[in-house]
Order: structure tokens, then C-alpha cells, then sequence
């Protein structure tokens, strides 16, 4: 196909690996038209709706948005992005150093896989320098602010919630500023995350190319020099299908297209990209990066495998046929475990975002929003029973000042799967009067009784509307779970 500069105004267009959609920059609706946090997607995806994106071409297929007016992105370029001083942004970096890539110098013919040579540093001058005088091109994260406010703000409005994030709150995505002279090029490669770049300055010509790849685990990357991975990386991609890379089959099918300072291009995990640089450009890159179904599910199955005496055990064996009965039993007690799973129990309302950090039983006010935005009914004909990826932890078990002052309890969930044991969400309760003794009692029973199960109808509802209501918060937490048998 022809590479385009020119922008009809309005329009479609459908290739075979990436459609694009030119802007009538007249028609963007008012809320859109400046780029900012909250419009994010909506405004980088317009004209099209999240649901028509989601559907069409999220993890599908490529779409370059043509719209080609850079002033959209000033809210963003002035308050995250230094005014795009190079200077300020690389000592402002998310990364640990600067990245310097050198350009191929084999000449221009694209038939041979051209491979990138690339060191990091700490020293700016000499960055900028190669940039300025030697040709070479920078890439090195943006910064922290932008990636923890925009990028997982993106990630949300996306439909990836909590599972974008790390336990910490900071987010798994990555946000990469490249700047790239005149001449650069990166060849054939595919990478593992959902993909935006938005082109700030200059022009690029991308070729990209179906690669039959449905989400990835890794990317394929031989433009790198000396990757040293490419093995391991075809093991995880022929999980999934045959791949024999053949760049010249590659680029036989390729669409190219050409990005230009305003434009957006949204490219799936997976496909096939090279791209050339035929002016001094800015580009921010995007990798959105989230939990899959099969993190989500073997992390929690692994918390309840390791609450299990014998599973817990190191592995020691005296024959083979030993190592056969354990691992059999293990194997017959994990399908057992895995029935105690459910959406409920491995994220709770409390795990999506926004999420309460902090429980103040004495802020009767609190109490009443979470009761009125629990979704799950509690009633009286409710038995409950402990989730067994819950545990509360009480600030008196511990010898040391860890909690902050006046937290009573903390509440940790879902976290045995995860490296280091790190808890998955945790939330602060601050106890009054009223709800001390009967946390206590929750906390140790959790312990001595996990299989303990409530009967709501023992509670006085009248009497005891305090207690009711501290139920019904654990149970928006998620510590205790609503028993729909
Ligand atoms: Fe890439």
C-alpha cells in the first residue's frame, strides 16, 4: 500500500494489518479535544468509543489514528513532560539510566536484519551528545508522575483495574520516551504488551505485519544485538504456535504506514513492526502490561495449597515411587482446593478501584457509604464464612511499632502466591468501642477456627445495627464471604 501524509478530513481506512482513521479535528466534541487524565482514552481513540475500540481492535489489530494536531497533548506536555527539555526529562527518568542506540550503519536496503547496539548511562551530557553529534537515538522511561497518574489511569479505562497494578499500587505498564534521529531504525521484532505511541515531533514510517501471535507471554526481539533470549522466547511463543521468523516473508505482506507529529497508533502484543525514522522525532511509547486469567487463578490456588500442612512441606522423597504418591496426593487435594475458589473470594468488591485503604469504625459516616455501596446482600437468612485468603492481623500479636498509630487491625489479602509473600490489598481498621472486642474475637477465630461459619440469624438486628454493619463492611473486604449454597 502508499504511505500517506496528507490528511483527508475525516475517514477510513482498511488494510490488512493497520486500518487508519483520519480526524476532522473541526468535529473532535469539546470534552476531548485537550488530552488529559480523566478523557485519556476516549480522547486518543476518538472517533471511535472504548466499546467500539475493545471490539474491533484491542489485542486484535493495529489502528493508527490520524489527527495530526500535536496542541491536544499540551496539558501533558507541560505538566509531565518538561516542555520536552530533553535535559529535564532524562534527569527526570523512571528508568535507572538512558538508553543510547546507535544507528545501523549496513546502509539503507532493509533485507538484512539489522541489529541495535545499545549501552546505558547516568551521564546526560554524554546522551545528549550522542544525540546531537553522533546520530545516535535516546529511549529511557518518563517520568514516574506521568506513568503512575496517566498510565494507569489508561490501564483502568481500559478494563484492567487492580490487575494492573503491583501489589505496591505502582504500576506493572511501562511508559518510554524515545527520541530518534532522522535515518534511525528498528527492525523486525514483537513485543508482549498492548502498545500506544503518540508522536509528539516528526515523522516515522511504521511496517507491521500480522503475526498470528494471540497475547503473548514475551516478545520475539532479534533486533537486538546479541539478544541472547531468542531461545527462551521461542519456547514461550510455540506454546501457542509454530514460529519460524522469516523477515523477508514479513515484509512481503506488511502494511506500512506513516505516523506524523498528532497522530496516535495503537499496535496489539504480538505483531510484527519495524520502524524507520525519517525526521527528528519524539515519540512517548505506552506497554500496557496487566495480570492474565492464569496469574489471577494460580496465585490464589497457591495461597490455599500453601495453608496446607502437607503441601507446604519441602519436597523429600526416598524412591520414585515415594515422589509418585506425594505429588498424586497433592495433585487430588489441589482439585479439591480449587473448589473453594470463587470470583467472590479472590477479589473481593474492596480489590477494585477505587479502593478504601483504611477503615475508621468510629466515622459513622464511612460506614453508612460502604454499607450503601455493597453489592453483595447480607440478610438475615445469610450464613458467612472466612475467606481463606483473608487474614486480620491485630496491632497488639506484634512486639514492635510496624502499623501506624492508632491502627488496631490490618487486614491482608491474597498473598501467598505472590513473590515475597506480598499481600495483594491491604486495609487499615481503626476500631472503636463498639467493634474492638468483636474484631479480637473475629481475628483469633480466623486462626484457631478457619472453617468457622456464621449464622447471621444469630445476631440481633435490631439491637446489634453497629455489628451488622461491621459485617457488612468485612464482607465489602472481602475477610468474610456471603455462603451462596
Ligand atoms: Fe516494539
Amino acid at each position: 500500500m502508499q504511505t500517506r501524509s496528507r490528511k483527508p478530513k475525516g475517514g477510513f481506512e482498511e488494510n490488512d494489518h493497520c486500518d487508519i482513521i483520519y480526524v476532522d479535528i473541526d468535529q473532535i466534541p469539546e470534552d476531548l479535544k485537550e488530552v488529559t487524565r480523566e478523557n485519556f482514552l476516549s480522547a486518543i481513540i476518538h472517533p471511535l468509543t472504548i466499546e467500539e475500540f475493545r471490539e474491533k481492535y484491542y489485542r486484535q489489530k493495529a489502528l493508527l489514528i490520524k489527527c495530526g494536531e500535536v496542541s491536544r497533548y499540551s496539558e501533558i506536555i507541560q505538566e509531565q513532560l518538561h516542555d520536552l527539555d530533553l535535559y529535564d526529562l532524562c534527569e527526570n527518568t523512571a528508568s535507572e539510566q538512558v538508553h543510547i542506540w546507535y544507528p545501523d550503519r549496513k546502509g539503507s536496503n532493509r533485507k538484512e536484519q539489522k541489529e541495535t547496539d545499545s549501552f546505558g548511562t547516568n551521564d546526560i551530557s554524554l546522551a545528549l551528545t550522542s544525540l546531537e553529534k553522533g546520530g545516535a537515538s535516546l529511549y529511557f522511561g518518563a517520568p514516574v508522575e506521568f506513568r503512575e497518574k496517566y498510565v494507569k489511569k489508561l490501564a483502568c479505562q481500559l478494563g484492567m483495574d487492580y490487575t494492573a497494578y503491583f501489589p505496591d499500587f505502582t504500576s506493572m505498564s511501562e511508559c518510554e520516551i524515545f527520541i530518534a534521529r532522522e535515518g534511525g531504525y528498528t527492525d523486525y521484532h514483537s513485543d508482549f504488551q498492548e502498545n500506544f505511541s503518540i508522536q509528539l515531533q516528526g515523522s516515522k514510517l511504521w511496517r507491521i505485519c500480522k503475526s498470528g501471535m494471540t497475547s503473548p507471554l514475551v516478545g520475539f526481539t532479534p533486533h537486538y544485538a546479541n539478544s541472547g533470549n531468542l531461545e527462551h522466547q521461542l519456547k514461550m511463543i510455540n506454546m501457542e504456535i509454530p514460529l519460524e521468523f522469516d523477515k523477508s516473508e514479513i515484509d512481503s505482506y506488511q502494511d506500512t504506514i506513516r505516523i506524523d507529529a498528532g497522530d496516535i497508533l495503537y499496535h496489539p502484543a504480538g505483531i510484527w513492526h519495524s520502524v524507520e525514522c525519517i525526521e527528528d522525532s519524539f515519540t512517548i511509547n505506552i506497554s500496557l502490561k496487566n495480570l492474565n486469567k492464569a496469574d489471577i487463578i494460580a496465585h490464589s490456588l497457591k495461597h490455599l495449597l500453601n495453608q496446607d500442612p502437607e503441601l507446604r512441606e519441602n519436597m523429600t522423597f526416598s524412591s520414585r515411587e515415594d515422589f509418585n504418591t506425594q505429588i498424586q496426593s497433592g495433585i487430588e487435594k489441589a482439585f479439591e482446593y480449587l473448589k473453594d475458589l470463587t470470583p467472590e473470594v479472590i477479589a473481593p468488591q474492596n480489590q477494585f478501584i477505587p479502593r478504601y485503604l483504611q477503615y475508621d469504625f468510629r466515622n459513622q459516616e464511612q460506614l453508612d457509604l460502604i454499607c450503601k455501596k455493597l453489592t453483595t446482600p447480607v440478610t438475615k437468612k445469610n450464613k458467612l464464612y472466612f475467606n481463606p485468603l483473608s487474614m486480620m492481623v491485630r496491632r497488639t500479636s506484634i512486639p514492635q511499632e510496624e502499623m501506624d498509630e492508632g491502627v488496631d487491625f490490618k487486614i491482608h489479602h491474597n498473598y501467598a502466591g505472590n513473590p515475597d509473600y506480598e499481600s495483594s490489598m491491604t486495609v487499615e481498621i481503626i476500631a472503636d468501642e463498639d467493634s474492638y472486642d468483636f474484631l479480637e474475637n473475629l481475628a483469633d477465630l480466623r486462626i484457631r477456627e478457619p472453617d468457622y461459619q456464621f449464622n447471621m440469624e444469630e445476631i440481633n438486628w435490631r439491637k446489634d445495627k453497629k455489628l451488622v454493619q461491621v459485617i457488612k463492611i468485612l464482607v465489602y473486604q472481602g475477610f468474610l464471604v456471603v455462603d451462596e449454597v
